[in-house]
């Protein structure tokens, strides 16, 4: 490993089983030389399998709901004490959908529902790093990461309320990435990644078939979630520090694709 993370402290927000994209991330910036502490939401800590990552990266998890500002001061508060100083790196690794969860289509969203899967998937970006701020609690030239999808700019009409989540996210993360910017040089930016089998991306409908038209679409097929965790490490280092409010596609060539030989000869 190359110690591109020597020295830094983070917070991983999102691993939830070693299948999450969060949990590769760990496990990678654990290899480069970083310290973190890893958080979740505590219904979901609950299941205690990332005790199993705490263990293995030396990690502290501490439960912070993303809807909940006194969680997430709290979060903040012991990971700088806990971690002996200000942050260098956070990853927001966050999504739920409760419409798609509740099989409501696109056309009959709830509203209550619509409401809470903005605040738990995007406004919990502009929480934390409005408490960030507050709290002067990342060093100059941070990096924050927010990971989404490209549903945000195309159809894809099963990803339902979530696409409208990720487009609030990525704005987010470009007016923040201003503000952040000006006043501490800490930059904010998305990754836009592959479908990626993981228990939040299994929960839209047909994501066999929607991983599958991807992965033909792509020239290097999808990016899977170690890919994901290796780009992830690259941008909380300090070889990426020009880079800020940009949504960053990590899809092996799929969004610039219009079709690819694959996807026509399906449909010969
Ligand atoms: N899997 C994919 O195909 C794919 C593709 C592109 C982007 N993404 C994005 O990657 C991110 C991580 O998802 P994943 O695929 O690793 O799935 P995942 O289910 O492993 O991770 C989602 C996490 O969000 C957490 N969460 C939900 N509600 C929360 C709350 N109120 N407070 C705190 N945490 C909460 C869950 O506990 C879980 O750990 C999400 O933003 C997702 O939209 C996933």
């Amino acid at each position: 490993m190359n110690n591109l993370l020597k020295g830094k402290r983070g917070i991983i927000f999102g691993a939830l089983d070693p299948n999450s994209i969060a949990w590769k991330v760990a496990q990678r910036c654990h290899q480069e030389g970083a310290t973190f502490t890893l958080t979740n939401a505590p219904v979901a800590l609950r299941f205690g399998a990332i005790n199993h990552l705490a263990q293995e990266s030396n990690a502290r998890v501490i439960p912070a709901d993303v809807t909940s500002d006194t969680d997430i001061q709290n979060l903040i508060d012991k990971s700088v004490e806990g971690l002996g100083g200000k942050i260098d790196f956070i990853l927001h690794s966050v999504g739920m959908s409760l419409n798609i969860r509740k099989g409501k289509a696109y056309t009959e969203l709830d509203y209550e529902m619509l409401k809470k899967t903005l605040d738990i998937s995007a406004i919990s970006l502009h929480r934390l790093l409005k408490i960030c701020m507050e709290k002067d609690a990342v060093n100059d030239w941070g990096s924050i990461v927010a990971l989404t999808y490209i549903a945000a700019q195309r159809v894809f009409p099963d990803y339902n309320e979530m696409a409208d989540a990720k487009a609030l996210l990525e704005s987010i993360a470009r007016m923040a990435g201003y503000y952040y910017g000006m006043k501490r040089k800490v930059r904010v930016n998305t990754i836009s990644q592959s479908p990626t089998r993981t228990t939040a991306g299994s929960g839209v409908k047909g994501f066999d078939s929607f991983f599958e038209y991807a992965d033909a679409m792509s020239p290097l097929g999808n990016a899977n979630a170690e890919d994901c965790a290796n780009y992830c490490v690259v941008m909380f280092s300090d070889l990426t520090r020009m880079v800020t409010m940009q949504n960053l596609y990590h899809d092996g060539g799929f969004s610039t694709m219009g079709v690819s030989n694959s996807v026509m000869d399906r449909i010969k």
